[in-house]
């Protein structure tokens, strides 16, 4: 099987016309994240007071947040340094080309990013008026000390968005990244996760739970929630990837057992964000995901497509 850096390397091939793209839309987010995103910053903003403002965007692929992260950056003149990190030198190449075509330019010179570079750590740093994206290029295999040593400390605001977290094998393994992510955050710092429910591939939970049951769990999805996704599409037959499904009060617990206090929690999206591309729709998914979030039981929360939490250091 090949790599999970390798596969998500093709998913972005191509840019704007990326199999990624075509799925889930090169600047469409869902509504919703751009809500969360935005909520979280200007918590930030008004509670410190610090000249600058340093966001980690953790598994940032090919950089769907780029247009929430450049309009957010409008509504202050204190400098805000995204520092972008990920496992995938394509998705990352398509960044930077995304940030030069809007403007964004460096006082060094942009090396071209290849997968087998294994000397380029820190491959941009590109800047326009009061924000600075700094990419980073890590490795599959990098240990937490690496990795802390690469990105840095400080951070007013950790992203990791999308199910980044769900790719970590290990319940245990999980819980690490996320106490590396307190380690470098400031004491009024924010962590949002937005992570999968079990909205999505219920096929899939259904088929690795029942094989878990009979003691014949496949590969190492041996956790409540493991499963791996195999899209059946011929353009997409070199995915085969690691997924944990969440349920809220396992991914509020990871939190708390990290010594993080959680603010918010709840839904991310009802729908599966193939869906979300329709800004209508996703006005709509948005309004039921914040109805969904204040009335309904955890239970059936938990049923929804992704769900999300926002929480603060202890
Ligand atoms: C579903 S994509 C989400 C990308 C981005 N956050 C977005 O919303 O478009 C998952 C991303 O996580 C990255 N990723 C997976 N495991 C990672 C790890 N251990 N460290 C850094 N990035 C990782 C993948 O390379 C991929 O770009």
């Amino acid at each position: 099987m090949n790599l999970l850096s390798t596969q998500y390397d093709k998913y972005y091939k191509n840019g704007d016309l990326s199999i990624y793209n075509k799925r889930f839309g090169k600047v469409k987010i869902p509504t919703n994240d751009v809500k969360i995103i935005q909520s979280s910053f200007l918590k930030i903003l008004k509670n410190d007071k610090n000249d600058k403002i340093k966001i980690l965007d953790f598994g940032c692929g090919d950089g769907r947040y780029f247009e929430t992260l450049q309009n957010l950056a409008k509504q202050t003149n204190r400098q805000i340094e995204v520092i972008s990190y990920d496992i995938s030198a394509v998705g990352l190449q398509y960044y930077i080309e995304k940030l030069i075509q809007n403007g964004f330019t460096s006082t060094q010179e942009i090396k071209k990013l290849k997968s087998s570079d294994k000397k380029s750590r820190l491959v941009s740093n590109l800047k326009k008026d009061n924000l600075i994206f700094k990419i980073l290029y890590g490795y599959e295999k990098d240990n937490f000390n690496s990795i802390e040593k690469l990105i840095g400390k400080n951070f007013d605001l950790v992203f990791c968005l999308f199910g980044v977290l769900s790719h970590i094998q290990k319940k245990q393994n999980r819980i690490k990244y996320i106490k590396m992510f307190r380690a470098i955050l400031n004491d009024n710092g924010r962590l949002v996760l937005t992570v999968p429910g079990k909205g999505i591939l219920k096929k899939e939970l259904r088929c690795y739970s029942f094989l878990r049951t009979q003691g014949i769990p496949f590969m190492d999805a041996t956790e409540k929630g493991d499963l791996y996704y195999k899209p059946k599409s011929s353009n997409t037959n070199f995915i085969c990837n690691y997924h944990h499904i969440y349920e809220i009060k396992e991914l509020e617990n990871d939190i708390k057992n990290s010594n993080f206090k959680k603010e918010y929690s709840g839904i991310n999206t009802i729908l599966f964000p193939t869906k979300l591309k329709n800004k209508f729709l996703s006005k709509i998914d948005e309004y039921l995901a914040r109805i969904g979030t204040k009335i309904l039981p955890k239970k059936i929360q938990n049923k929804a497509a992704y769900l999300f939490i926002i929480a603060k250091k202890i």
